[in-house]
């Protein structure tokens, strides 16, 4: 067995900046609710039209430059969204054409806010058993363009914001790796944060009056996500900590899905860990989805929160309802 390790990390968000003052001019809702409720004072939106692939590229470009490879050394392309370009085929389908890849074998997972740390797992198990030497990963979110921009949909429009994050996960031939990776769901709950329409199970699978009834937008039951967050962020952490035997004292940050700061602020008290351990930049992105942690990952690494030779968390939870940890050694 090899060991593998994120190689290179890049990131790219659109330069269209929303604030809560500028969604105030669109809706019944307020500077003051959005930042109290959520943490959240600006996100990016896209100027139109930008896809998945086409958001994600400068972050793949910008993370193949980081881990100094080429284009060409890329095995395995992994994307992670909630939002890709069209039903069939993948974001990844097309961004491997944007890479000028043909041949790469291109894979879309869709497991929504989960999907980076889904995606750093499949990536860890193909470098592990020696298939693959470097594989790109990117979380990216288009997310702007289908949301409820009007007062009926603020609860959940004043959330989501549009970005991409990548890296490489590569085989590490040095003390850097990826240690455990833990993965869960429970569709009991698919329900509980989703988007109806288009339905796959008749024909036409979209109708006026689905669109006129705005089934074509996110419907989110946030209270019971925030319950099941609160309750799955601090679990699926400490089992990080458990499998590989060590504390949280070993842990030098925890960056978690960056959903909502009331979340962040809870899983740390649950936690018993000072808040400046679990990492947010939710205010400047809102809430990315499949972007959310690499984007994290990539500030937090800027802003000099974690270096080489540190050990840490990677924790996220969504729709699906779907949540995962990994413990790294950067
Ligand atoms: O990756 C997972 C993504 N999802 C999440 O992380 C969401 C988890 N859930 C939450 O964070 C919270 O449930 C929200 C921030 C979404 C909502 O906060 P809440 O404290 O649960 O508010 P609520 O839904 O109970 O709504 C309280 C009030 C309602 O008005 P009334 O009925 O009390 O008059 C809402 O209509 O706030 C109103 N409201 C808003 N007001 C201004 C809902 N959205 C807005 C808004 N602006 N954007």
């Amino acid at each position: 067995m090899f060991k593998s390790k994120i190689s290179g990390i890049g990131k790219h968000v659109p330069e269209n900046v929303i604030t809560n003052f500028d969604l105030e001019k669109m809706m019944d809702t307020s500077n003051e609710w959005i930042i109290e409720r959520t943490g959240i004072r600006e996100r990016r939106f896209v100027t139109q039209p930008t896809g998945a692939a086409d958001l994600a590229l400068p972050a793949c470009l910008n993370a193949i430059q980081n881990a100094e490879i080429q284009n060409t050394d890329i095995d395995l392309i992994i994307v992670a969204t909630t939002t890709p370009e069209h039903s069939f085929p993948g974001t990844s389908s097309f961004l491997q054409a944007l890479l000028g890849l043909p041949g790469v074998p291109t894979l879309d997972i869709r497991v929504q806010c989960s999907g980076f740390i889904y995606g750093l797992s499949i990536a860890d198990q193909f470098i592990k058993t020696g298939q693959y030497r470097n594989i790109l990963l990117v979380g990216v979110e288009v997310q702007s363009v289908g949301l409820n921009l009007t007062t009926e949909g603020r609860d959940t429009a004043v959330l989501f914001g549009d970005g991409a994050g990548a890296v490489i996960v590569s085989r590490s031939e040095d003390e850097s790796q990826i240690y455990s990776t833990h993965l869960f769901g429970d569709g009991r709950f698919a329900k509980e944060l989703w988007i109806d329409a288009p339905i796959c199970d008749r024909s036409p699978r979209i109708t006026q009056e689905m669109i006129a009834e705005g089934r074509i937008y996110p419907k989110m039951n946030g209270r019971q996500v925030f319950k099941h967050a609160i309750t799955r962020f601090p679990e699926v952490i400490k089992l990080a900590l458990d499998a590989n035997s060590i504390s949280m004292n070993d842990i030098a940050l925890v960056i978690p899905h960056q959903a909502n700061q009331r979340i962040t602020e809870a899983v740390a008290q649950r936690l018993e860990i000072s808040p400046e351990k679990v990492y947010s930049n939710i205010h400047r992105y809102g809430n990315t989805t499949g972007a959310s942690i690499p984007l994290a990952m990539y500030d937090a690494l800027s802003e000099k929160r974690f270096k080489k030779g540190d050990r840490i968390i990677l924790a996220a939870f969504g729709s699906g309802f779907t949540w995962a940890s990994a413990l790294i050694k950067w």
